[in-house]
């Protein structure tokens, strides 16, 4: 690994605009290579638009974004290019309904690299056997559960070996099982295949304890950056306010219906 790459996400006092609106402000982060950190808030305060940021689909206001030392492209051609070294796992899992569990997973290397159909045959049965699901290569999307078709989505994701993994609400619609799995697939994911991998949810429980950096995002910026450990023990109002769910407090409430709107 050299030096440069030690940081696989480097955030410096970034701003995020959106509808004319600022969304984020002041973000400074560091986000070590092979580490898992989760990025936690109410709902609507910019997790996603913090994610989109760092998938180049929306363009700073101010500050920068460096994915392994490297600025963001603003060129499509190399913002493409970029984007292979980044899986993302979406809220939808965006499964096709028409095409099979292995050729779902087969897409990207269909649609991004010229392997032989072979060699595409064996990555597909490696990556759903990553995910424990090598007996569903040939179950189509509608005959799965919700935590199975996240793992495809998963698997589909990892297709092209990308060494950057962004996770949004990895556990939405999930039944308390099915999220246990999925956590601790992401983080066995991240060790084994020597990822980084960024999760942004709003289930606390859940993701802290996979986590080795934490950032809290609340009222426009982060609120807390640090270690499981020391959120736990965080007195400050606004992170207390958020572990315990309260809609009262230091965090507008209004931060939660500004998303239904949306
Ligand atoms: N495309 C958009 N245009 C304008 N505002 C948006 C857009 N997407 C999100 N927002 C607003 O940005 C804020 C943050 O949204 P989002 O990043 O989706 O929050 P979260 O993922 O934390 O729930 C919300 O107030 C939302 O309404
Ligand atoms: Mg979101």
């Amino acid at each position: 690994m050299t030096v440069a790459n030690a940081t696989a996400v480097h955030l410096s006092d970034l701003r995020l605009d959106r509808g004319g609106r600022t969304i984020l402000g002041g973000i400074d982060l560091a986000v070590p290579t092979g580490s898992i950190t989760a990025v936690l808030g109410p709902s609507g305060c910019g997790k996603s638009t913090l994610l989109a940021a760092l998938t180049g689909e929306l363009q700073p206001a101010g500050g920068s974004v460096e994915i392994f030392g490297q600025p963001v492209p603003q060129r499509s051609r190399d913002l493409l290019e970029m984007r292979k070294s980044i899986g993302v796992l979406l809220q939808g899992n965006g499964l096709l309904t028409d095409l099979s569990v292995a050729d779902n997973v087969a897409l990207p290397l269909r649609t991004h690299t010229r392997l032989a159909a072979p060699l595409i045959d064996r990555i597909v049965e490696f990556k759903l056997n990553a995910v424990g699901l090598r007996a569903a290569a040939n179950a189509y999307p509608r005959e799965l559960s919700g935590g199975m078709a996240r793992r495809v989505a998963l698997a589909r994701a990892l297709a092209l070996d990308p060494p950057l993994m962004l996770y949004d609400e990895p556990l939405t619609g999930l039944d308390p099982i099915a999220s246990g799995v999925i956590m601790s697939l992401i983080q066995r994911l991240n060790h084994t295949l020597g990822l980084t991998s960024i999760v942004v949810s709003h289930h606390v429980h859940e993701t802290l304890p996979i986590a080795d950096q934490v950032l809290v995002i609340a009222n426009g910026g982060l609120v807390f950056s640090g270690t499981p450990a020391e959120l736990e023990t965080s007195s400050d109002p606004l992170v207390r306010q958020f572990l315990r769910g309260e809609p009262d407090g230091p965090i507008a409430f209004d931060a939660a219906q500004r998303t239904e709107a949306a």
